[in-house]
């Protein structure tokens, strides 16, 4: 068994290739087997400093499961936040009532900031633009679910490339399985440069591109994201891009595609893809979704180092 015991969840870049795999293992144990007992006596803190469904539910959902408690937050405006306490006092608070702290913040950085402060374990929910860890957990464990293997597979990422913390943590991620990738956005919301130098020193192929048409036929899966709104400075950018695309059935109907492609989406969708999608076999988004609650599971037993599994 691997020691990830008090391990904070802030980034890719912290986790190795074994410890990735682990993950994902002990995640399928997870959804096989119930343990229902696994973290009595144990209390999560949620604290989210931005809206979430998905994340903070599956969380509480997973807590639960295993025989822990939540306490949590969805709006800061109902916290002494609002009274001008700092981010690093109030974590401080809530470190002693708590066994880990899972944190979503609009500032690029501040998960960091939080598990330096605190002696608990620290797990980022979304950063800003940077990072969601978690969400890649469960993407990678529906890819490999799904796909039958990690290990070189053609990927490509279709969307706001710029702003998608899930699409920056999981080219990290699959840069440990040889996966080749295709970067699909409007020339305004492409991946930063840095994450691309990263590729490039790690050895990853990839390929920046307009047109999905013109790569659709190589993918293996194709992860989609919505055009991140709320991290524009100027609504009229926004609005130059916000079409730039729609997936739908008849639009996949005329690409040339894979038969066994499938389609990962972290969601909320919105204008980018439509439900026609939902009932086609290359729609695994809402699979991915509900994967959310084994994967957050085994990343909490692992931080806090619960053995009797089995
Ligand atoms: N995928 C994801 O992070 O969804 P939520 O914003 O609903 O948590």
């Amino acid at each position: 068994m691997m020691d990830l015991k008090g391990r904070d969840v802030i980034s890719f870049r912290d986790f190795t290739r074994e410890e990735i795999l682990y993950l994902l293992s002990l995640s399928k144990e997870m959804e096989e087997k119930t343990h229902p007992d696994l973290l009595k006596g144990r209390v999560l803190a949620l604290l989210f400093f931005e809206p979430s469904t998905r994340t903070r539910m599956s969380f509480e959902s997973a807590m639960k499961l295993m025989g822990g408690e939540v306490i949590s937050f969805a709006d800061p405006g109902a916290t002494s936040v609002v009274k001008g306490e700092s981010l690093r006092d109030t974590v401080k608070i809530v470190a002693g009532y708590a066994s880990a702290i899972v944190i979503r913040h609009f500032l690029e950085g501040a998960a960091r900031l939080v598990a330096d402060t605190v002696d608990v374990p620290v797990i980022n929910a979304g950063d800003g633009s940077n990072q969601h860890p978690t969400q890649t957990f469960l993407d990678l464990y529906t890819i490999q679910k799904t796909k039958g293997t990690l290990e070189g597979l053609t990927v490509g990422f279709i969307g706001d490339l710029k702003y998608g913390r899930t699409v920056h943590s999981l080219t990290y991620a699959l840069a440990h399985f040889n996966a080749s990738m295709y970067f699909i956005s409007p020339s305004a919301l492409r991946m930063p440069s840095d994450l691309l130098d990263g590729l490039t020193k790690r050895g990853v192929k990839f390929k920046e591109t307009t047109s999905l048409e013109e790569v659709s036929g190589k993918l293996d899966a194709l992860y989609c994201t919505r055009i991140q709104k709320e991290r524009f400075a100027d609504p009229i950018e926004y609005g130059k891009v916000k079409d730039a695309y729609h997936l739908s059935k008849a639009a996949l109907n005329q690409l040339d595609v894979k038969d066994d492609l499938k389609i990962l989406h972290p969601l909320p969708r919105v204008e980018e893809m439509d439900e026609s999608l939902d009932d086609t076999p290359y729609a695994v988004y809402f699979q991915q979704a509900h994967s959310g609650v084994p994967v957050r599971e085994a990343i909490l037993a692992a931080v806090l180092d619960v053995k009797e599994r089995g």
